[in-house]
């Protein structure tokens, strides 16, 4: 069942402002609207849920949602959060895989979605869709390349830091300064420790350093008090 007239018309409008539909005629927003459904969700409501089939695109008229995995032991990874105007579930639409992750509302939301057939028709009389599609796609990429390399160097900033705990307890010497490592084994030798890489390492230590976590001369090191309170 569809909408009251002026409600029709103002999700229409709203759909010609959507940047994936901004290249579209009037008439072409109609068919679309035509071919849609409008989904109301409340808040807390799965969506798409992760390794289920699909072949619907979906443009949140109204609200937030999140993209996010699930761990085996119920951790969740947060990959982004969608709020007005910008869709999901083009990945199983366009490549024709199950859903690549869970899509969850964050608080009242109102979708409108349409169907490969339909979406592809319109991507094939428009290529500027598809442009639009494909740099959205780059964009989430690049978060998530980001987010990757974050992960990556907070595991090595873990592992270094331990490292350095467990020198400081087999041969620190407190000093007013903090504790020195009077002989620091090189960032080859830590990465070789630690199954990381000598850049990694080195990247990690000149970042405590110039958080002030700790100081280095030659081959001594000087952990200060702020790398501890870290590792409270
Ligand atoms: P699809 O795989 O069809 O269903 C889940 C959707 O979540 C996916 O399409 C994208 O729209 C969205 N999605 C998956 N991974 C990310 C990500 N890293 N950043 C933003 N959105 C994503």
């Amino acid at each position: 069942m569809k909408e009251q007239p002026e409600k029709t018309l103002k999700i229409k409008e709203f759909l010609k402002q959507v940047p994936l539909f901004t290249d579209l005629e009037d008439e072409e927003i109609d068919l679309i609207y035509q071919v849609s459904r409008i989904v109301h969700y409340p808040p807390d409501t799965l969506i798409l849920s992760e390794d289920e089939p699909g072949n619907r695109l979906y443009v949140i008229l109204t609200g937030r949602v999140k993209i996010a995995l699930w761990g085996e032991e119920g951790q969740e990874i947060i990959l982004s959060v969608l709020k007005q105007g910008e869709f999901f579930g083009e990945m199983s639409l366009l490549d024709e895989e199950p859903r690549s992750a869970n899509v969850v509302t964050l608080e009242d939301t109102e979708t409108i979605s349409i169907q490969r057939k339909d979406f592809t028709a319109q991507m094939k009389k428009h290529p500027g869709i598809l442009l639009k599609v494909a740099r959205e796609l780059c964009r989430r990429l690049r978060n998530a390349d980001k987010k990757i390399g974050d992960l990556a160097f907070l595991q090595v900033y873990g592992r270094v830091a331990q490292l350095l705990m467990q020198l400081a307890s087999s041969q620190g010497i407190v000093t007013k300064y903090g504790i020195l490592i009077p002989n620091m084994p090189t960032h080859r030798e830590i990465a070789a420790n630690l199954g990381s890489s000598r850049e990694a390492v080195s990247r990690v230590l000149s970042d405590m350093k110039k958080r002030g976590q700790i100081s280095t001369s030659g081959r001594q090191l000087i952990l200060h008090e702020k790398l501890m309170d870290t590792l409270d």
